[in-house]
Formats: C-alpha cells, sequence, structure tokens
C-alpha cells in the first residue's frame, strides 16, 4: 500500500508520481486532493489528485520540490512506500455543461487544472486552455491539456515560448477578440488567481480558483486552511478547495501565506514535525 510505481521528473524540480491506493483510485473525482506523509513525525503535505487509474489501482500526483518536505519526497524512489495516504479530500470540482469554459494554469498549478480540464470537457463544453511559466523549461502538462482542449495557449514571463507574458494578458486578448467565455477556473499563485479574477470580473464571467493556504489535518479541525470568502470564515480542506474568486480574500490570503514563510524557511533548514503554527 502507498507503494510509488512510477516517478519521472516533469520539469527542473517538478515531479509526477504514480501511487498505489485502489480505493483512493477508485472513489476520486476532479479537484480533490490527498494528505500524505512520507515517516512518523513527518508533515502532512496536501497534493491535488491529478489522475488516476481505478484498474491499476493507482493515483497520480504532480509536486514541485520547494520545501523542506517536499525535497525529501523527490528523494524517494520507484518501490518506496509513504508512510500514509489519506483522500480523497475537498469537495470535488461543479462540473456541468457551461458552454465555453477557460481553464488556466500557473506554474506547478497546472497539474490540479488537468483532471478538472478533463471533466469539464467530458460534460460536452468547448475547452479553451491557457498555461503561464517563467521560461520554456518550467511549462508542464502541455501535451496533455492540447489533448483535452481545442484551444491552447502558452505564455512565458520571459518570453522564452509562447505569449511573452502572464496568464491574464492572454486571457483579456481571448475575451477582446469576440470569444464569449461562460466559465473561467483558474489554479496558481495567489496574485495570478487573484489578477484573473479581478479581469473576470469587470466581463461578468463566473470563476473559480483553487485555494492552496497552509493545512495541517485536512479535516477541517485544525482552522490552519481557513479563508474569508463573501466576508464567512470558510476552510479549504473541507470547504473547497475550490472558491469563487470574485468573493475571495485574497489581501488576507496571501497575508497569511506570508505569515508562514518564515517557518517554512526555517523548516526547510531542518527536520520538521507537524504542528500547527498559530494563527494571526
Ligand atoms: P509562478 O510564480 O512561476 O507563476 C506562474 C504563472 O502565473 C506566471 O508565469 C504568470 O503567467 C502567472 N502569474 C504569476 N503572477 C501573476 C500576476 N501577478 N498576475 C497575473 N499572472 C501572474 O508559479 P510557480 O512558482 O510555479 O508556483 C505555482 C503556484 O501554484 C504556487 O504558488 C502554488 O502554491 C500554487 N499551487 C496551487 C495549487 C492549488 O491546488 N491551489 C496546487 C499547486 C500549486
Ligand atoms: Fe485543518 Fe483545514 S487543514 S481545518
Amino acid at each position: 500500500m502507498n507503494e510509488i510505481v512510477f516517478k519521472e521528473e516533469i520539469a527542473p524540480d517538478t515531479f509526477r508520481y504514480q501511487i498505489h491506493h485502489p480505493k483512493i483510485a477508485r472513489k476520486r473525482k476532479a479537484g480533490q486532493f490527498v494528505i500524505l506523509r512520507m515517516h512518523e513525525g513527518g508533515e502532512r503535505v496536501p497534493l491535488t489528485i491529478v489522475d488516476s487509474d481505478p484498474v491499476a489501482g493507482t493515483v497520480t500526483l504532480i509536486f514541485q520540490a520547494v520545501g523542506h518536505s517536499t525535497r525529501e519526497l523527490a528523494q524517494l524512489s520507484v518501490g518506496d512506500n509513504l508512510m500514509d495516504l489519506a483522500g480523497p479530500l475537498g469537495k470535488p470540482t461543479h462540473i456541468e455543461n457551461f458552454g465555453t469554459c477557460c481553464v488556466i494554469g500557473g506554474g506547478y498549478g497546472t497539474a490540479p487544472v488537468l483532471p478538472i480540464a478533463a471533466a469539464l470537457r467530458d460534460a460536452g463544453n468547448n475547452m479553451i486552455g491557457i498555461i503561464g511559466a517563467r521560461s520554456w523549461n518550467l511549462v508542464i502538462l502541455e501535451k496533455e491539456l492540447r489533448a483535452i482542449c481545442g484551444r491552447l495557449e502558452v505564455a512565458t514571463d520571459d518570453g522564452s515560448y509562447g505569449h511573452h507574458g502572464f496568464v491574464t494578458d492572454v486571457l483579456k486578448s481571448i475575451i477582446d477578440e469576440g470569444t464569449k467565455i461562460d466559465f473561467v477556473l483558474a489554479v496558481g499563485p495567489s496574485p495570478m488567481m487573484r489578477a484573473v479574477s479581478n479581469l473576470t470580473r469587470e466581463y461578468g464571467i463566473t470563476t473559480m480558483v483553487s485555494l492552496n493556504p497552509i493545512m495541517v489535518d485536512g479535516t477541517g479541525m485544525c482552522g490552519g486552511c481557513r479563508v474569508e470568502v463573501g466576508g464567512e470564515t470558510k476552510f479549504a480542506c473541507v470547504d473547497g478547495p475550490e472558491f469563487d474568486g470574485h468573493l475571495v480574500n485574497f489581501d488576507l490570503l496571501m497575508k497569511r501565506q506570508a505569515t508562514y514563510k518564515p517557518l517554512e524557511q526555517e523548516a526547510a533548514g531542518r527536520e520538521l514535525h507537524c504542528k500547527l503554527y498559530p494563527a494571526d
């Protein structure tokens, strides 16, 4: 159980793992995530389920080795076992035939977009995809999203591949060229999701974003993942992770994410034990 059966580096420090867990592979729906632990006392790491194979009993996860625990995770090999894999967690994405959907992925936030794009396509939507990365070598899942989206645009911050600029520049030009978009789903860094939401608000386009606040237990008990949506407190692990981007208090989300940065940096240099950091 929880054995790593496949490992691939799909971009610098960005890995695709397939983990053997038949129950999660059978039950999971688009938009849901797992929380894994590598060993006793290890940090709980939340990762969106990118795909699953109910026949082989495997779950696909994609992560970037950016902190202490994800770097440790990246050291594992095929044949190694994770201590725990809890899930599927969170609410599945609300899927319906909206008409034309635009899915937007920023950096390794593109990974959670893939299963949602597939589910929206399967519901009969016309699919447009936009993916952005800092540079050409950090663009991920282009081939997979091209197979789902009738139109896929790529943007890089440095102009080394595709459009030179942010995903929001591409979204604006698609809207301004007269394409009617009925629904937008955006996943990536918080400033990106805020910028997408601000843009689509102007055009009255329903927009969902997948939030990634710090998570600990994943059950709605610890309060670590609290966010403010429409003036109400929500817990991303049980009420989300997807919320109406026009109602999310991104300033508070980013303030809370910044609060934990020094602790994360400190943890990157030492053995991290799971603990709930004080809320602000
Ligand atoms: P990044 O900083 O390289 O940004 C990726 C792209 O987002 C950029 O190329 C650009 O097109 C766009 N972008 C960034 N800032 C923008 C702004 N201010 N306005 C408009 N567009 C902007 O991304 P990264 O370093 O690969 O990080 C990925 C992020 O995705 C992380 O913050 C991670 O926490 C988040 N993420 C979220 C989830 C989730 O489920 N919510 C899952 C995985 C990753
Ligand atoms: Fe603890 Fe959501 S992770 S309440």
